[in-house]
């Protein structure tokens, strides 16, 4: 491990264009659950039923119940952790082009990240699926625990979290954007993610078709090890903290 942490140091000290692509084990050590690996979400609920877009269309109580119940406290009690804070460091030192994050916790902003592309979108934006009017999750956090599912109080729509559901388009113009920095990039570096959900998964190849270094930092086996130039099987706070050398407040 220390030899894959120096290789990994040495990579970083040298790249000047680097993208960092983001998955939810980044912020486990912020306290959110990941969807897969060791307690995923995926396990106890069916991402058919609590975050397929048909699903929501037939029957939106499903989601929002379980946002409620499940999701809310994560969101809204998180702070971002010495892997997020570590990858803020990086953009203020000039070494980094983008982070491109699958996650739709807002994280890497709070640490101070200002270029970040939300594949996934933002949980804390939220849209009428009638009438299109913008909310934030603020304005319905009181509304979720008294009535299901929340509506617009303009034309009593079903409201939705502006974030991507299984079976729905990402954001217009994002993975273009993605596709376009990780082309130009000198190093891309995976962090907590296991590469299972594509179109963003398509990205760490993008690198290698490039032959741009590719380093992935994930606790437990993701899809793309073996294309991998350092692999590093540990959690991304710890490790992350060290490679930048950000000493951890
Ligand atoms: N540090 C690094 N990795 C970790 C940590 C940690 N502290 N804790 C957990 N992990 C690993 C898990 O073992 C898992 O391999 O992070 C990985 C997270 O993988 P997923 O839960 O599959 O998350 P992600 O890859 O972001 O999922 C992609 O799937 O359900 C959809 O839209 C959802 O954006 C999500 C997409």
């Amino acid at each position: 491990m220390k030899e894959l942490i120096e290789q990994a140091k040495q990579a970083v000290a040298t790249a000047q264009k680097i993208v960092v692509f983001t998955g939810a084990g980044i912020s486990a050590e912020s306290g959110i659950p990941t969807f897969r690996g060791h307690g995923g979400l995926w396990k106890e609920y069916d991402p058919n039923i609590y975050a397929d877009i048909n699903y929501f269309r037939q029957d939106p109580t499903y989601y929002w119940s379980f946002f409620r119940d499940v999701r809310v406290q994560g969101l809204v009690n998180s702070k971002p952790n010495a892997a997020h804070k570590s990858i803020a460091e990086l953009e203020r030192r000039g070494k980094l082009i983008t982070v491109i994050t699958q996650n739709i916790d807002g994280l890497h902003q709070s640490a101070g990240s200002k270029d970040v592309i939300e594949l996934h979108g933002n949980t804390k934006l939220i849209g009428c699926q009638e009438c299109e009017a913008d909310y934030i999750f603020e304005d319905i956090r009181q509304q979720i625990e008294e009535q299901m599912p929340p509506r617009c109080e303009k034309c009593n729509g079903v409201l939705k979290p502006r974030v991507v559901f299984f079976g729905e388009a990402l954001p217009d113009g994002a993975m273009e954007a993605a596709a376009q920095h990780t082309a130009e990039c000198d190093l891309f570096i995976v962090v907590g993610s296991t590469l299972a959900v594509y179109p963003a998964a398509s990205l760490p190849l993008v690198a290698k078709r490039n032959q741009t270094a590719l380093i992935i930092i994930n606790l437990g086996e993701t899809a793309m090890d073996e294309i991998a130039d350092i692999r590093i099987d540990a959690k991304a706070g710890e490790v992350l903290s060290e490679i930048v050398g950000l000493k951890q407040q």
